[in-house]
């Protein structure tokens, strides 16, 4: 893994994480931005923490949350679009759980477009819905760092400040996957079309899923 890391220079890039909730975007996410040099967008991680500081979006969007249901697109969208004059003129990011439906997709494209800028790949980490179950009821997150543990495959330390997410219940989780297969699967054929989407197998170990990541960016980004 180490050498793939210094193999890979960041110049200019957006990455779509694509996957389903458990799959490893988050985990991934973190540690390539941190590798390349990119800003890590999550739309959950930003709807988390405007529910846990109690400000007027988090107030509207935290039932949806805690339902495992999707927050709607305008809301969504807009958060994207308050950020993207910031992420185009940093090195790039990586959005990770954005888009995830065929409309916010599109409107990603318009507001890279407008600034002359596209995606340039959509890795799509794949894992079956028996195993989102158990990777996500044994998800831990640092509520100091945000940092992502899982209680057998990732441990975290003993003095770490965990907390396990609302909706990692397993009848949140069924309804996450369900939203899944119904609003995002569909859109995976947006950027299959254009050749943009790659698909890695999320059901290896953490080391083996970056560097999977890490080769498919070397080999498609900077060919
Ligand atoms: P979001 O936070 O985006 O949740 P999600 O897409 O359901 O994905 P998760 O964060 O649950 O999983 P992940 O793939 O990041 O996995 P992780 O790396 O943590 O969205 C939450 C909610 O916000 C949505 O339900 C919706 O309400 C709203 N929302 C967000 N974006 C929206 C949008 N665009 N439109 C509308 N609504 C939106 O890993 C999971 C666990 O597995 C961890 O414990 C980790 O340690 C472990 N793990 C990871 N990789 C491996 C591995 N390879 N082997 C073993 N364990 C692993």
């Amino acid at each position: 893994m180490t050498s793939l890391y210094l193999s890979v220079n960041s110049d200019f890039m957006f990455l779509v994480m694509i996957g389903p909730p458990g799959a490893g975007k988050g985990t991934q996410a973190k540690r390539l931005a941190e590798t390349l040099g990119l800003s890590h967008v999550s739309t959950g991680e930003i709807f988390r923490q405007n529910i846990s500081r109690k400000t007027e979006l988090g107030l509207r969007v935290k039932e949806l949350l805690e339902d495992g249901t999707l927050v709607p697109d305008d809301l969504t969208i807009e958060l994207v679009q308050d950020k993207i004059d910031q992420l185009v003129n940093g090195s790039g990011a990586i959005f990770d759980g954005f888009p995830r439906n065929l409309e916010q997709a599109k409107a990603l494209d318009d507001m890279l477009l407008l600034h002359d800028k596209g995606v340039d790949l959509a890795p799509l980490i794949n894992l079956s819905d028996s195993n989102i179950i158990e990777r996500l009821t044994g998800r831990r997150t640092d509520k100091d760092t945000g940092k992502i543990y899982h209680l057998i495959y990732d441990p975290p330390p003993d003095n770490a400040n965990v907390e396990q997410r609302s909706d990692d219940k397993r009848d949140t989780v069924l309804r996450r996957i369900e939203d899944y297969h119904q609003s995002t699967v569909p859109m995976l054929a947006y950027y299959d079309d254009r050749d943009l989407l790659c698909e890695i197998d999320g059901d290896n170990t953490i080391d083996q899923v970056t560097t999977a990541l890490l080769e498919v960016i070397r080999g498609r980004v900077f060919a």
